[in-house]
């Protein structure tokens, strides 16, 4: 909780709360079947259980899984809820795939990206970081574009084309939208003392990601996905 937006629950509402709102207003129909990739702490699958569907959270952190056990385990909703399961699995080397399900859900997974705004932040004393940014504006842009670059080198995430074009292959659209999401990443590492602020710091980063991506002023970093199997 501590290093995350779970910490406080204006945060948490305005990330994760999202984050399940969007991904549910792409789940139609009842009682599904539904498995979800690197599902993490398991919030996204225990909602949707909550929601009368069948789930199956898998991710190969074990930790994480714990924790999404423990969640589960002590749920007050859980006489209510539709089937809950986690796995400690890696998706490639995943070998439940003889289990038929109505949806496959990445949330999230497919891949991440960080920061930006820190900088701001960070001259203010409101971001925990070990490593400071140089004063010069140019030069500290360079170094967080640097930083992420090279994360998701080490990370080998996937860039959206080669996650778009087998998704294309695979099914058939049905819905395509950017998401704001960079403000995640400063979130999670802004220290701000007055809540109030905070709260009001983190919805103005929010809007102002969704009104950049909306201008098209920035490269969107998220996106959501939805499609059938194109053979039914
Ligand atoms: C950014 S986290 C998202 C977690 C969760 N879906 C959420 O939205 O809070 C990405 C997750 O994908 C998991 N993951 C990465 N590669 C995976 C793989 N090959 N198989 C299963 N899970 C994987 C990671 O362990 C991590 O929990």
């Amino acid at each position: 909780m501590v290093g995350s937006a779970w910490r406080q629950p204006y945060l948490a509402e305005l990330t994760f709360g999202e984050m399940f709102r969007l991904v549910n207003s792409h789940v139609s129909g009842h009682k599904l079947r539904i498995l979800e990739v690197g599902c993490g702490r398991g919030y996204l699958s225990l909602e949707l259980a909550r929601r009368g569907h069948d789930l199956l959270g898998i991710d190969v952190n074990g930790e994480t899984i714990k924790i999404a056990k423990q969640t589960m385990n002590t749920d007050p909703y859980s006489l209510e809820r539709g089937r809950l399961e986690y796995q400690v699995s890696d998706f490639d080397a995943w070998n439940g795939a003889d289990r038929k399900f109505d949806l496959v859900i990445f949330n999230r997974s497919l891949h991440h990206i960080p920061h930006h705004i820190r900088r701001i932040l960070e001259q203010g004393s409101w971001f925990k970081s070990d490593k400071k940014l140089s004063g010069n504006l140019g030069v500290s842009v360079a170094q967080i574009k640097e930083e992420w670059q090279a994360s998701g080198r080490k990370q080998h995430l996937n860039r959206f084309k080669q996650m778009y074009g087998p998704l294309r292959t695979l099914f058939e659209e049905k819905h395509l939208s950017w998401e704001p999401y960079i403000f995640w990443d400063i979130i999670t590492d802004m220290r701000i003392p007055s809540t109030d602020t905070e709260m009001a710091f983190a919805r103005c980063l929010m809007a102002m990601e969704k009104a950049l991506i909306e201008r098209g002023a920035i490269n969107p970093v998220l996106f959501c996905f939805s499609g059938e199997n194109a053979q039914n």
